[in-house]
């Protein structure tokens, strides 16, 4: 079964086609990021405005991208080939959002092909079934993105259960706002990381606090907010900061605070299989760290590669097979919602 799915709800306007929810037959993502780098982060009505220029040409190019019997033929003929279409509906930016939800809508129309509406987080989940093709539930998921953090007890392709979650800022939103008044643009995670892998720890120790009777629960506005305030008290005194230093301080608490819950809860809950995904799994310590800790107490871990880290339309075309199966379309009255649990 060929899903094609459609991604737009933060920054990067995607489609890609995926066979039987583990093959990816084309994948196509345009990141916007450039552009919003001059503001400092992501302007919401400028990412519509984006989506809606880029969408077409970018599904076009995802459909044109399928191997094809008998030669090339015109990409508008391609969706006879595509069984159903997929796309992101909640959670994101609303604008965003909507923008990929009304597109999927005419194009299931328009082909006469069944429409399949897909939580994004669960797409991140999903995009370790593309990279690893023995994976499958029951296992235990770290998801750790821009906007979510969260530990996620995955029994079932559609059964999620939260374990754990953070209470304040998500992850990504720590590494952005630390790299963010470090000097290191938008979005500065993966600056932040590139940073961090020339220093050592231990030079900025930063907060890793815990949450009362929430064992698997995370906080990280107090790092955050620390990171600012080592900055800001620097340039009130003419000071320099040590920011390769720094940068790894801050890796290294994110990294620590991540791992050390997600395995506590994994040996609490019995699970064997370890999954991690969300743009921060691409974070070299956080990777690092997991590896060790998950090889020393004999899990399996999942990691997606660096390309499917961050947001692609081809999780999302993953998820939907999975989505599919148990029964979940959505009608011409499909909407966009900017929050949703997954579970
Ligand atoms: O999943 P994603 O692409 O978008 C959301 O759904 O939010 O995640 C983006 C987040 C950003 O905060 C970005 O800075 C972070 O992932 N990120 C990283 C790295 N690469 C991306 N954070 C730490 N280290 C990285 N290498
Ligand atoms: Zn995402």
């Amino acid at each position: 079964m060929n899903i094609l799915a459609i991604e737009t709800s933060c920054d990067e306007t995607a489609a890609a086609v995926v066979r039987d929810g583990r093959e990816i037959l084309s994948s196509v993502v345009y990141s916007q990021v450039a552009e919003h780098q001059k503001y400092g982060g992501v302007v919401p009505e400028i990412a519509s405005r984006r989506h809606t220029e880029q969408i077409a040409g970018v599904s076009r190019r995802a459909l044109a991208g399928l191997p094809q019997a008998g030669g090339p033929r015109p990409a508008a003929g391609l969706l006879r080939d595509i069984d159903a279409v997929a796309v992101t509906y909640a959670p994101g930016l609303i604008g965003a959002l909507l923008v990929g939800v009304g597109f999927a809508k005419g194009l299931a129309l328009a082909a006469g092909k069944p429409l399949v509406p897909v939580h994004h987080i669960r797409g991140h989940v999903a995009s370790c079934y593309l990279a690893h093709p023995g994976l499958e539930p029951p296992f235990l998921c770290l998801v750790a993105s821009g906007g979510h953090t969260a530990i996620l007890d995955v029994a079932g392709y559609t059964a999620y259960r939260i374990v754990g979650r953070t209470r304040d800022d998500a992850a990504g939103e720590a590494f952005d706002k630390a790299a963010r008044v470090m000097g290191l643009g938008y979005p500065g995670g993966a600056a932040l990381d590139a940073l961090a892998q020339t220093a050592q720890p231990g030079k900025y120790p930063l907060p890793a606090p815990r949450i009362e009777n929430a064992p698997y629960d995370f906080s990280f506005s107090g790092l955050k907010t620390s990171v600012v305030n080592l900055c800001h008290n620097a340039a009130q005194k003419g000071a320099a900061l040590d920011l390769p230093a720094l940068a790894a301080d801050i890796a290294h608490t994110v990294a620590e605070i991540l791992s050390s819950r997600f395995l506590a809860a994994a040996r609490e809950l019995g699970r064997e299989a370890l999954v991690c995904a969300g743009g921060v799994s691409a974070n070299s310590r956080l990777r690092a760290r997991l590896t060790e800790l998950a090889a020393r107490e004999k899990k399996s871990l999942f990691l997606p590669p660096l390309s499917l880290c961050g947001d692609n339309a081809a999780m999302i075309a993953s998820q939907a097979y999975y989505e599919w199966q148990a029964g979940n379309r959505a009608d011409m009255s499909l909407n966009g919602y900017a929050t949703m649990e997954i579970a």
